[in-house]
């Protein structure tokens, strides 16, 4: 049985989709959560939405003045953190040809710099015991046409998991990721595809999802909550896919 009583947890981009998904399941297993979002007003609906054990902070993960603030922040409503979820993320599509620096820049500054710099930054607040889970994608499995970019960052942060976790055993704090195929969010809305292309898209995937449908947020919630308890213990540096059975190329 998982049981988050008495602890805190930080989980990045929570005002939508996966992050949110993860923080009201969260809060339903006895944590008290603390969620980021680039905007005030959203941050606000959403711990609104989530009740009395949700805090909020406004944070720009692809800003490194935020992100070198972020301590300081998370200070003001907790001494320490036990879960860090580094989650805040979208993706953004293009062909080779058409990719240029912002594009590069926006995609690395959030997923690669950010998260790096996001499990930095809270180090100090994590004591022993304490779990980090970083947000991959299975497109570090294939190779998807226009997601050069996105896959690349994705992948870096994979990497980053392997590379952590070897720097942070004598710590005793955890860190693994989980890995999403094709969940129901505002990912796609947000990306900067039009309507008629994420209808392509979604329908090119779909065939290929063996259980033939898009998953839930709260279906990846559910793993990260494992993911961040003690029915984990023994995890460490490794990568659990959430993807409805998405063949992956190894
Ligand atoms: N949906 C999928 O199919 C899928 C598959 C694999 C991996 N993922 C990964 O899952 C993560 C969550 O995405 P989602 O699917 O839940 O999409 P979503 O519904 O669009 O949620 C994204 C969250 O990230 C936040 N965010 C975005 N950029 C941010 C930034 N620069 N600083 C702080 N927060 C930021 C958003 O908050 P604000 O907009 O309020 O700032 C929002 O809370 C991402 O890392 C994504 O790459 C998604």
């Amino acid at each position: 049985m998982i049981n988050l009583t008495g602890k805190t947890a930080l989980i990045t981009g929570g005002t939508s989709g996966i992050g949110k998904a993860t923080a009201i399941d969260f809060i339903e297993n006895g944590a008290k959560i603390i969620i980021t979002g680039r905007n005030q007003h959203t941050v606000n609906e959403t711990i609104n939405e989530l009740g009395d054990q949700a805090y909020g902070i406004v944070s720009d993960s692809g800003k490194m003045s935020d992100l070198l603030d972020l301590g300081n922040k998370i200070k003001s409503i907790t001494p320490y953190i036990d879960i860090l979820f580094v989650n805040a993320g979208f993706g953004k599509y293009a062909p080779i040809e058409q990719i240029d620096e912002a594009h590069f820049d926006e995609q690395f500054n959030v997923l690669v710099k950010g998260t790096l710099f996001t499990v930095q930054q809270m180090l100090p607040l994590m004591k022993e015991g304490g779990a980090i889970i970083l947000n991959t994608s299975i497109v570090t499995e294939i190779g998807m046409s226009n997601s050069s970019v996105y896959s690349a960052a994705k992948s870096a942060v994979q990497s980053f998991v392997k590379t952590f976790a070897s720097e942070l055993a004598s710590r005793k704090i955890k860190i693994n990721a989980v890995s999403p195929g094709p969940i129901q969010t505002n990912y796609f809305d947000r990306s900067n595809l039009s309507q008629e292309q994420i209808q392509n898209m979604a329908g090119a995937v779909l065939p290929q999802v063996p259980l033939a449908r898009f998953g839930q947020p709260s279906e990846v919630a559910k793993v990260v909550t494992f993911l961040a308890s003690d029915a984990s213990s023994f995890m460490h540096g490794t990568e659990v896919f959430v993807d409805g059975g998405f063949p992956k190329i190894k």
